[in-house]
């Protein structure tokens, strides 16, 4: 198949909605990351997403709708609680657990009985699904396993040939996935920390609980997606926390480079200055944890297209969406050294 990467135009947004009408794969930006979106109703184009990514059947995906107003369209027991979520995090990076309408095939929600489902506030992505006027069902571009793309270039590398249209509408703004939020369990959980912080959430709905990659509960994930070892880089990946971070991170990179080893590094630009004396190169993330988050997936793939054996990197916090990129960084990582 060939694969047309366009500008996100609206002419170009028009045809790619007719493409998802006619049950084909398109994928687009979104505030995040870049999604591969199928129309959720149509059974068979929802299950091409999973072909294309090589993606396990058991993981479920995420329904994208246009406005509010159509989440009934796809779930049932909309609460309160869910409504003053939508009200205060809708358009945005917010995905919410309900009990599913019988509408949605199960090939969209691996089995399970409920949905995921969230308003994206890209209006690439806003446009797309409107004039597609039907729910579209959107994993994260990548090949299955590898980094969320941030780019359209990045869609490109993995999943060229496996999909009819890339839209490129230039990098993603937060870069880091949307916050999973279930609110079937009281209080509501984390699945996945994502670009709405924890601190955002509680200051609307009170104490929420996080599912977080160290203390997996026994007897299964709640959420199937969230096997660990996921959005890694090729190259091993070393995060280091603690008081004693970069003494440990600078010995670790030191000892790999008398073995020979090409040691890369994804540095915020206060350490950046020092690793590049080390003979490291250093992917800058910027400053603060916003732009940490922009630029963490990027960095690994261009870490990666350098040929590099290591990436070493230094945890950032808890605090706002440094608990995403931590999560992120854990499932990436090969090895974790705290001390
Ligand atoms: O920001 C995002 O969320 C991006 C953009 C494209 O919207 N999408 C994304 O999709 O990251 P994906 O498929 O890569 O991750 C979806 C996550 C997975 O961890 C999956 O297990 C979880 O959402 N999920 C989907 N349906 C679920 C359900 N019914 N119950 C629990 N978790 C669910
Ligand atoms: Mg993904």
């Amino acid at each position: 198949m060939t694969t047309l990467i366009l500008p996100a135009t609206p002419d170009n947004i028009i045809l790619a909605a007719e493409t998802l009408k006619k049950g084909g794969l398109v994928a687009f930006p979104t505030e995040t990351v870049y999604g591969l979106g199928a129309d959720a109703l149509d059974a068979k184009a929802a299950g091409r997403i999973f072909e294309a990514k090589q993606r396990p059947a058991t993981d479920p995906l995420i329904v994208h709708l246009g406005g509010v107003e159509q989440v009934q369209q796809v779930a049932c027991q909309i609460s309160p609680l869910a409504i003053k979520l939508a009200e205060a995090f809708w358009p945005g990076p917010l995905t919410l657990i309900f009990p599913k309408q019988p509408a949605i095939p199960e090939v969209v929600t691996a089995g399970l009985d409920t949905v995921a489902v969230r308003v994206p506030s890209h209006p690439v992505a806003l446009a797309l699904i409107s004039a597609a006027g039907t729910p579209v069902a959107a994993p994260s571009a990548n090949r299955f396993g590898r980094t969320s793309p941030t780019t359209a270039q990045h869609v490109w590398h993995d999943l060229q040939g496996q999909i009819d249209i890339i839209l490129d509408g230039g990098p993603t703004p937060v870069g880091v996935e949307s916050t999973v939020l279930d609110i079937c369990v009281t209080p509501p959980c984390i699945l996945r920390p994502g670009g709405v912080t924890r601190e955002q959430l509680e200051a609307v709905i009170g104490p929420v609980s996080i599912l977080t990659s160290d203390v997996l509960p026994e007897g299964g994930l709640p959420s199937p997606g969230l096997l660990s070892k996921h959005y890694a880089p090729r190259a091993e990946l070393v995060l280091f926390g603690g008081t004693k971070a970069m003494k440990n991170l600078l010995a670790h990179l030191k000892a790999e480079q008398s073995v020979g080893k090409k040691v890369g590094a994804l540095a915020v630009d206060t350490d950046a200055d020092l690793l590049e004396k080390n003979d490291v190169l250093v992917y800058r993330l910027g400053t603060d944890v916003e732009s940490v988050a922009r630029n963490i997936y990027a960095g690994m793939r261009w870490l990666d297209w350098q040929g590099v054996d290591v990436i070493v990197c230094r945890d950032l916090g808890e605090s706002g969406l440094g608990l995403a990129i931590r999560d992120r960084l854990r499932r990436a990582a090969s090895k974790i050294i705290i001390t």
